[in-house]
Protein backbone atom coordinates (compact mmCIF):
# COMPACT_ATOMS: atom_id res chain seq x y z
CA UNK A 1 0.00 0.00 0.00
CA UNK A 2 1.41 3.28 -0.84
CA UNK A 3 1.60 6.11 1.83
CA UNK A 4 0.25 9.56 1.62
CA UNK A 5 1.52 13.40 2.09
CA UNK A 6 0.12 13.62 5.45
CA UNK A 7 0.33 17.06 5.26
CA UNK A 8 -2.69 17.03 3.17
CA UNK A 9 -4.54 15.58 6.38
CA UNK A 10 -4.25 18.56 8.46
CA UNK A 11 -6.15 20.97 6.27
CA UNK A 12 -9.02 22.15 6.82
CA UNK A 13 -11.64 20.04 4.52
CA UNK A 14 -12.15 22.12 1.63
CA UNK A 15 -10.42 25.29 0.17
CA UNK A 16 -12.61 28.45 0.61
CA UNK A 17 -13.52 28.91 -2.55
CA UNK A 18 -14.14 25.23 -3.41
CA UNK A 19 -16.35 25.30 0.09
CA UNK A 20 -18.44 28.29 -1.08
CA UNK A 21 -19.50 26.99 -4.45
CA UNK A 22 -20.72 23.41 -2.80
CA UNK A 23 -23.11 25.40 -0.19
CA UNK A 24 -24.16 27.61 -3.69
CA UNK A 25 -24.72 24.39 -5.26
CA UNK A 26 -26.78 23.00 -2.60
CA UNK A 27 -28.69 26.17 -2.24
CA UNK A 28 -29.28 26.22 -6.41
CA UNK A 29 -30.71 22.80 -6.53
CA UNK A 30 -32.82 23.19 -3.49
CA UNK A 31 -34.10 26.57 -5.32
CA UNK A 32 -33.73 26.17 -8.82
CA UNK A 33 -35.77 29.55 -9.83
CA UNK A 34 -33.83 32.13 -7.30
CA UNK A 35 -31.82 34.87 -9.55
CA UNK A 36 -28.13 34.18 -7.98
CA UNK A 37 -25.99 37.07 -7.43
CA UNK A 38 -21.95 35.95 -6.95
CA UNK A 39 -20.41 38.61 -5.52
CA UNK A 40 -17.60 35.32 -3.67
CA UNK A 41 -14.76 34.42 -5.27
CA UNK A 42 -12.91 37.40 -7.11
CA UNK A 43 -13.32 36.35 -11.43
CA UNK A 44 -13.68 38.68 -13.63
CA UNK A 45 -17.32 38.88 -15.79
CA UNK A 46 -15.83 40.97 -18.44
CA UNK A 47 -14.72 40.47 -22.10
CA UNK A 48 -11.48 39.99 -23.07
CA UNK A 49 -9.72 43.41 -24.49
CA UNK A 50 -9.95 43.32 -28.24
CA UNK A 51 -6.17 43.80 -28.70
CA UNK A 52 -5.28 40.49 -26.68
CA UNK A 53 -8.16 38.80 -28.93
CA UNK A 54 -7.04 40.61 -32.22
CA UNK A 55 -3.42 39.20 -31.36
CA UNK A 56 -4.47 35.83 -30.01
CA UNK A 57 -6.54 35.20 -33.36
CA UNK A 58 -3.31 35.74 -34.92
CA UNK A 59 -0.93 33.97 -33.23
CA UNK A 60 -3.39 30.56 -33.86
CA UNK A 61 -2.95 31.75 -37.43
CA UNK A 62 0.69 31.67 -37.24
CA UNK A 63 0.80 28.76 -35.91
CA UNK A 64 -1.63 27.18 -38.57
CA UNK A 65 1.33 27.89 -40.70
CA UNK A 66 4.67 26.12 -41.09
CA UNK A 67 6.60 28.80 -41.18
CA UNK A 68 5.00 30.08 -38.02
CA UNK A 69 4.42 27.74 -36.36
CA UNK A 70 5.93 26.93 -32.78
CA UNK A 71 6.98 24.62 -30.36
CA UNK A 72 7.93 23.91 -27.02
CA UNK A 73 8.67 27.38 -26.03
CA UNK A 74 11.29 28.82 -23.24
CA UNK A 75 10.35 28.01 -19.92
CA UNK A 76 10.94 30.91 -18.16
CA UNK A 77 8.24 32.94 -21.22
CA UNK A 78 9.54 34.55 -24.59
CA UNK A 79 12.13 37.27 -24.63
CA UNK A 80 9.65 40.09 -26.30
CA UNK A 81 7.10 39.71 -23.99
CA UNK A 82 9.21 39.78 -20.69
CA UNK A 83 10.62 43.16 -22.52
CA UNK A 84 7.26 44.62 -22.35
CA UNK A 85 7.10 43.43 -18.79
CA UNK A 86 10.58 44.68 -17.67
CA UNK A 87 10.03 47.87 -19.58
CA UNK A 88 6.54 48.71 -18.90
CA UNK A 89 5.51 47.78 -14.99
CA UNK A 90 9.17 47.86 -13.67
CA UNK A 91 11.58 50.01 -15.37
CA UNK A 92 8.88 53.73 -15.74
CA UNK A 93 8.39 52.85 -12.59
CA UNK A 94 11.64 53.10 -11.41
CA UNK A 95 12.78 49.80 -10.49
CA UNK A 96 15.65 48.53 -11.44
CA UNK A 97 14.47 45.00 -13.25
CA UNK A 98 15.58 43.08 -16.31
CA UNK A 99 13.49 40.91 -18.64
CA UNK A 100 16.06 37.97 -17.42
CA UNK A 101 14.38 38.48 -13.73
CA UNK A 102 10.63 37.87 -14.99
CA UNK A 103 9.91 34.12 -15.31
CA UNK A 104 6.57 33.70 -17.61
CA UNK A 105 4.02 31.08 -15.49
CA UNK A 106 0.12 30.13 -15.79
CA UNK A 107 -0.72 32.01 -12.79
CA UNK A 108 0.44 33.49 -9.50
CA UNK A 109 -2.04 31.46 -7.09
CA UNK A 110 0.30 28.17 -8.78
CA UNK A 111 3.67 30.54 -8.46
CA UNK A 112 3.00 31.30 -4.72
CA UNK A 113 2.55 27.65 -3.86
CA UNK A 114 5.62 26.47 -6.36
CA UNK A 115 7.89 28.90 -4.71
CA UNK A 116 8.42 26.91 -1.58
CA UNK A 117 9.99 24.21 -3.62
CA UNK A 118 13.44 26.07 -3.74
CA UNK A 119 12.98 27.05 -0.05
CA UNK A 120 14.14 24.75 3.09
CA UNK A 121 11.68 23.40 5.53
CA UNK A 122 13.15 25.23 8.84
CA UNK A 123 12.22 28.83 7.83
CA UNK A 124 9.69 30.63 9.99
CA UNK A 125 6.71 32.00 8.07
CA UNK A 126 5.14 34.58 9.14
CA UNK A 127 1.40 35.49 7.00
CA UNK A 128 -1.19 38.44 8.01
CA UNK A 129 -4.03 37.19 9.43
CA UNK A 130 -6.95 37.55 7.50
CA UNK A 131 -5.14 36.32 4.16
CA UNK A 132 -5.18 34.89 1.45
CA UNK A 133 -5.70 30.93 2.27
CA UNK A 134 -3.40 29.91 -0.59
CA UNK A 135 0.09 30.98 0.95
CA UNK A 136 -1.04 29.07 4.35
CA UNK A 137 -2.19 26.15 2.77
CA UNK A 138 0.86 25.55 0.35
CA UNK A 139 2.66 25.75 3.39
CA UNK A 140 0.57 23.16 5.38
CA UNK A 141 0.65 20.79 2.15
CA UNK A 142 4.38 21.37 2.50
CA UNK A 143 5.10 20.26 5.69
CA UNK A 144 5.81 23.88 7.67
CA UNK A 145 3.25 23.78 9.97
CA UNK A 146 2.07 21.87 13.01
CA UNK A 147 -1.74 21.16 13.31
CA UNK A 148 -4.76 23.52 13.13
CA UNK A 149 -6.06 24.55 16.43
CA UNK A 150 -9.90 25.07 17.28
CA UNK A 151 -9.70 29.17 15.64
CA UNK A 152 -8.23 27.70 12.30
CA UNK A 153 -4.46 28.65 12.93
CA UNK A 154 -1.43 26.46 12.43
CA UNK A 155 1.28 25.64 14.64
CA UNK A 156 4.51 27.48 13.62
CA UNK A 157 3.08 30.01 11.14
CA UNK A 158 3.34 32.91 13.17
CA UNK A 159 0.67 35.04 12.31
CA UNK A 160 0.21 38.88 12.19
CA UNK A 161 -3.09 40.00 12.81
CA UNK A 162 -4.44 43.32 10.90
CA UNK A 163 -7.64 44.76 11.67
CA UNK A 164 -8.88 48.39 11.09
CA UNK A 165 -6.77 49.61 14.02
CA UNK A 166 -3.98 49.52 11.73
CA UNK A 167 -5.24 50.41 8.79
CA UNK A 168 -5.05 46.45 8.07
CA UNK A 169 -1.24 46.41 7.51
CA UNK A 170 0.81 44.57 10.13
CA UNK A 171 3.12 45.95 12.47
CA UNK A 172 6.92 44.64 12.03
CA UNK A 173 7.58 41.66 14.18
CA UNK A 174 9.41 41.29 17.08
CA UNK A 175 10.76 38.19 16.66
CA UNK A 176 12.89 36.93 13.46
CA UNK A 177 10.74 35.31 10.85
CA UNK A 178 12.29 33.94 7.28
CA UNK A 179 9.68 34.45 4.79
CA UNK A 180 6.76 36.77 4.66
CA UNK A 181 4.02 37.02 2.63
CA UNK A 182 2.61 40.56 1.61
CA UNK A 183 -0.31 41.36 -0.22
CA UNK A 184 -0.63 44.72 -1.45
CA UNK A 185 -3.10 46.03 -2.82
CA UNK A 186 -4.74 43.72 -0.01
CA UNK A 187 -7.14 40.34 -0.26
CA UNK A 188 -9.37 40.07 1.28
CA UNK A 189 -9.40 43.54 2.69
CA UNK A 190 -8.62 45.67 0.07
CA UNK A 191 -6.24 47.39 1.98
CA UNK A 192 -2.80 49.65 0.42
CA UNK A 193 0.40 49.93 1.66
CA UNK A 194 2.54 53.05 1.53
CA UNK A 195 5.76 53.19 0.34
CA UNK A 196 6.72 53.99 3.98
CA UNK A 197 5.16 50.64 4.87
CA UNK A 198 6.74 48.92 2.79
CA UNK A 199 10.32 50.19 3.56
CA UNK A 200 9.76 49.50 7.14
CA UNK A 201 9.34 46.11 5.81
CA UNK A 202 12.17 45.64 3.53
CA UNK A 203 14.69 46.73 6.02
CA UNK A 204 13.66 44.23 8.47
CA UNK A 205 13.71 41.94 5.73
CA UNK A 206 17.65 43.11 4.96
CA UNK A 207 18.74 43.17 8.65
CA UNK A 208 17.61 39.65 9.34
CA UNK A 209 18.25 37.48 5.87
CA UNK A 210 14.48 37.33 5.28
CA UNK A 211 12.59 37.29 2.33
CA UNK A 212 9.41 38.28 1.26
CA UNK A 213 6.85 37.16 -1.07
CA UNK A 214 5.17 40.12 -2.12
CA UNK A 215 1.87 39.31 -4.12
CA UNK A 216 1.34 42.66 -6.32
CA UNK A 217 -1.47 40.70 -8.51
CA UNK A 218 -4.25 43.87 -7.63
CA UNK A 219 -1.29 46.31 -8.48
CA UNK A 220 -3.46 47.41 -11.34
CA UNK A 221 -6.64 48.66 -9.37
CA UNK A 222 -4.41 51.76 -7.19
CA UNK A 223 -5.57 54.95 -8.54
CA UNK A 224 -3.88 57.12 -5.75
CA UNK A 225 -0.45 58.38 -7.78
CA UNK A 226 1.36 58.38 -4.39
CA UNK A 227 1.41 54.01 -3.51
CA UNK A 228 3.58 52.04 -5.18
CA UNK A 229 3.21 49.11 -7.59
CA UNK A 230 5.78 47.01 -6.80
CA UNK A 231 8.03 46.35 -4.18
CA UNK A 232 11.15 47.00 -6.61
CA UNK A 233 9.73 50.66 -5.92
CA UNK A 234 11.45 50.50 -2.34
CA UNK A 235 15.10 50.77 -1.54
CA UNK A 236 16.64 47.73 -0.98
CA UNK A 237 13.96 45.32 -2.06
CA UNK A 238 15.89 43.66 -4.88
CA UNK A 239 17.64 42.25 -2.01
CA UNK A 240 14.98 40.89 -0.49
CA UNK A 241 11.63 40.10 -2.31
CA UNK A 242 9.91 38.14 -4.79
CA UNK A 243 6.88 39.68 -6.41
CA UNK A 244 3.97 37.76 -8.04
CA UNK A 245 1.91 39.66 -10.51
CA UNK A 246 -0.94 38.29 -13.12
CA UNK A 247 -2.39 39.06 -16.02
CA UNK A 248 -5.99 37.52 -14.38
CA UNK A 249 -7.14 40.49 -12.76
CA UNK A 250 -6.30 43.77 -14.61
CA UNK A 251 -6.44 42.02 -18.31
CA UNK A 252 -9.40 39.27 -18.01
CA UNK A 253 -7.21 36.07 -18.30
CA UNK A 254 -8.64 33.92 -15.05
CA UNK A 255 -9.32 31.20 -17.87
CA UNK A 256 -7.35 32.53 -20.10
CA UNK A 257 -4.07 32.17 -17.51
CA UNK A 258 -0.98 34.14 -17.56
CA UNK A 259 1.23 35.83 -14.34
CA UNK A 260 4.46 35.96 -13.95
CA UNK A 261 7.02 36.02 -11.12
CA UNK A 262 9.66 38.71 -10.69
CA UNK A 263 13.18 36.75 -8.98
CA UNK A 264 15.89 39.15 -8.71
CA UNK A 265 19.42 37.98 -9.66
CA UNK A 266 20.65 39.50 -6.66
CA UNK A 267 18.41 37.31 -4.54
CA UNK A 268 20.52 34.97 -2.21
CA UNK A 269 19.37 32.18 0.52
CA UNK A 270 21.44 30.19 2.05
CA UNK A 271 22.79 26.77 1.58
CA UNK A 272 22.92 24.03 4.58
CA UNK A 273 26.85 24.66 4.48
CA UNK A 274 26.36 27.92 5.10
CA UNK A 275 27.43 29.24 1.40
CA UNK A 276 24.95 31.89 -0.26
CA UNK A 277 23.05 30.52 -3.44
CA UNK A 278 21.24 32.68 -5.76
CA UNK A 279 17.97 31.90 -5.78
CA UNK A 280 17.13 32.39 -9.41
CA UNK A 281 19.22 29.91 -10.41
CA UNK A 282 17.29 27.87 -8.06
CA UNK A 283 13.96 29.13 -9.42
CA UNK A 284 15.08 28.77 -13.19
CA UNK A 285 16.26 25.36 -12.70
CA UNK A 286 12.80 24.24 -10.79
CA UNK A 287 10.69 26.28 -13.75
CA UNK A 288 12.67 24.55 -16.49
CA UNK A 289 12.80 20.76 -14.74
CA UNK A 290 8.76 21.22 -14.11
CA UNK A 291 7.20 23.63 -16.27
CA UNK A 292 7.28 23.91 -19.92
CA UNK A 293 5.90 27.26 -20.30
CA UNK A 294 3.01 29.15 -21.19
CA UNK A 295 1.35 28.81 -24.57
CA UNK A 296 2.57 31.23 -27.29
CA UNK A 297 -1.11 32.20 -27.92
CA UNK A 298 -1.20 33.08 -24.91
CA UNK A 299 1.49 34.85 -24.42
CA UNK A 300 1.11 37.28 -27.92
CA UNK A 301 -2.09 37.90 -25.82
CA UNK A 302 -0.73 38.99 -23.04
CA UNK A 303 2.14 41.42 -24.73
CA UNK A 304 -0.64 42.80 -26.65
CA UNK A 305 -1.81 44.23 -22.61
CA UNK A 306 1.44 46.50 -23.52
CA UNK A 307 0.15 48.04 -26.98
CA UNK A 308 -1.84 51.58 -26.84
CA UNK A 309 -5.19 50.23 -27.61
CA UNK A 310 -4.43 47.22 -25.22
CA UNK A 311 -3.25 49.76 -22.50
CA UNK A 312 -6.60 51.98 -22.79
CA UNK A 313 -8.88 48.81 -22.93
CA UNK A 314 -7.52 47.65 -19.84
CA UNK A 315 -7.33 50.71 -18.24
CA UNK A 316 -11.26 51.27 -19.00
CA UNK A 317 -11.63 47.43 -17.41
CA UNK A 318 -10.12 47.99 -14.33
CA UNK A 319 -12.09 51.49 -14.33
CA UNK A 320 -15.61 49.68 -14.86
CA UNK A 321 -14.75 47.36 -11.76
CA UNK A 322 -13.59 50.23 -9.41
CA UNK A 323 -16.75 51.83 -10.64
CA UNK A 324 -19.00 48.80 -9.19
CA UNK A 325 -16.38 48.97 -5.98
CA UNK A 326 -17.57 52.93 -5.27
CA UNK A 327 -21.35 51.73 -6.16
CA UNK A 328 -21.01 48.84 -3.27
CA UNK A 329 -19.01 50.81 -0.63
CA UNK A 330 -21.16 53.74 -1.54
CA UNK A 331 -24.57 51.86 -1.30
CA UNK A 332 -23.81 49.79 2.14
CA UNK A 333 -21.99 52.90 3.64
CA UNK A 334 -25.74 54.27 3.19
CA UNK A 335 -27.42 51.87 4.51
CA UNK A 336 -25.40 51.77 7.87
CA UNK A 337 -23.15 49.25 7.19
CA UNK A 338 -19.19 49.95 8.12
CA UNK A 339 -17.28 48.96 4.87
CA UNK A 340 -12.89 49.20 4.11
CA UNK A 341 -11.17 49.05 1.63
CA UNK A 342 -12.87 49.56 -2.40
CA UNK A 343 -10.46 51.93 -3.18
CA UNK A 344 -7.81 51.47 -4.57
CA UNK A 345 -8.85 47.59 -4.63
CA UNK A 346 -11.66 45.69 -6.27
CA UNK A 347 -12.47 43.84 -2.84
CA UNK A 348 -14.46 45.65 -0.03
CA UNK A 349 -14.20 44.27 3.14
CA UNK A 350 -17.40 44.78 5.08
CA UNK A 351 -18.28 44.12 8.79
CA UNK A 352 -21.31 42.16 9.16
CA UNK A 353 -23.99 43.93 10.34
CA UNK A 354 -26.36 43.03 13.33
CA UNK A 355 -22.87 41.66 14.94
CA UNK A 356 -23.65 38.35 12.65
CA UNK A 357 -20.98 35.82 12.45
CA UNK A 358 -19.11 35.71 9.22
CA UNK A 359 -20.64 32.53 7.89
CA UNK A 360 -24.21 33.40 9.27
CA UNK A 361 -23.90 36.46 7.06
CA UNK A 362 -23.21 34.65 4.16
CA UNK A 363 -25.96 31.77 5.20
CA UNK A 364 -28.58 34.41 5.44
CA UNK A 365 -27.24 36.60 2.06
CA UNK A 366 -27.65 33.46 0.19
CA UNK A 367 -30.87 32.37 1.67
CA UNK A 368 -32.61 35.61 1.59
CA UNK A 369 -31.57 37.75 -0.62
CA UNK A 370 -29.61 35.46 -3.27
CA UNK A 371 -26.08 37.22 -3.43
CA UNK A 372 -22.97 35.41 -2.69
CA UNK A 373 -19.52 36.51 -1.05
CA UNK A 374 -16.82 35.31 0.90
CA UNK A 375 -16.92 34.98 4.53
CA UNK A 376 -13.78 36.77 6.54
CA UNK A 377 -13.37 33.43 8.99
CA UNK A 378 -12.04 31.68 5.77
CA UNK A 379 -9.62 34.34 5.10
CA UNK A 380 -8.47 33.59 8.98
CA UNK A 381 -9.66 33.42 12.52
CA UNK A 382 -8.93 37.51 12.85
CA UNK A 383 -11.52 37.68 9.71
CA UNK A 384 -14.28 36.72 12.06
CA UNK A 385 -17.18 39.11 11.79
CA UNK A 386 -16.41 40.87 8.35
CA UNK A 387 -17.24 39.95 5.03
CA UNK A 388 -15.84 40.54 1.37
CA UNK A 389 -17.25 41.18 -1.18
CA UNK A 390 -16.05 41.31 -4.97
CA UNK A 391 -16.62 43.94 -7.23
CA UNK A 392 -15.92 41.76 -10.08
CA UNK A 393 -19.47 41.21 -11.73
CA UNK A 394 -21.85 42.71 -14.40
CA UNK A 395 -22.51 46.64 -13.83
CA UNK A 396 -26.48 44.94 -13.40
CA UNK A 397 -25.73 42.43 -11.19
CA UNK A 398 -23.66 44.84 -8.82
CA UNK A 399 -26.53 47.04 -8.39
CA UNK A 400 -29.10 44.55 -7.77
CA UNK A 401 -26.95 42.61 -5.41
CA UNK A 402 -26.79 45.92 -3.52
CA UNK A 403 -30.27 46.97 -3.42
CA UNK A 404 -31.37 43.24 -2.05
CA UNK A 405 -28.56 43.62 0.19
CA UNK A 406 -29.68 47.21 1.67
CA UNK A 407 -33.22 46.89 1.71
CA UNK A 408 -32.73 43.55 3.69
CA UNK A 409 -29.92 44.24 6.11
CA UNK A 410 -30.05 48.49 7.06
CA UNK A 411 -28.73 48.77 10.15
C1 LIG B 1 -10.12 35.46 -4.67
O1 LIG B 1 -11.33 35.51 -4.80
O2 LIG B 1 -9.54 35.65 -3.60
C2 LIG B 1 -9.34 35.21 -5.90
O3 LIG B 1 -10.12 34.66 -6.89
C3 LIG B 1 -8.20 34.41 -5.61
C4 LIG B 1 -7.43 34.00 -6.80
O4 LIG B 1 -7.26 34.77 -7.72
O5 LIG B 1 -6.97 32.87 -6.76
Amino acid sequence: MVTINDNYLKLKAGYLFPEIARRVNAFVEANPDAKVIRLGIGDVTEPLPEACRTAMIRAVEEMGDRNGFKGYGPEQGYGWLREKIAQFDFQSRGCDIDASEIFISDGSKCDCGNILDIFGDTNTIAVTDPVYPVYVDTNVMAGHTGDVNDRGEYGGLVYLPISAENHFTASIPSEKVDLIYLCFPNNPTGATATREHLQAWVNYAKAHGSIIFFDAAYEAFITDPELPHSIYEIEGARDCAIEFRSFSKNAGFTGTRCALTVVPKTLMGKAADGSDVSLWQLWNRRQSTKFNGVSYVVQRGAEAVYSPDGQNQVQALVRFYMDNAQIIRNQLTAAGIQVYGGVNAPYVWVKTPHNLSSWDFFDKLLNTVNVVGTPGSGFGAAGEGYFRISAFNSRENVEEAMRRITEKFKV
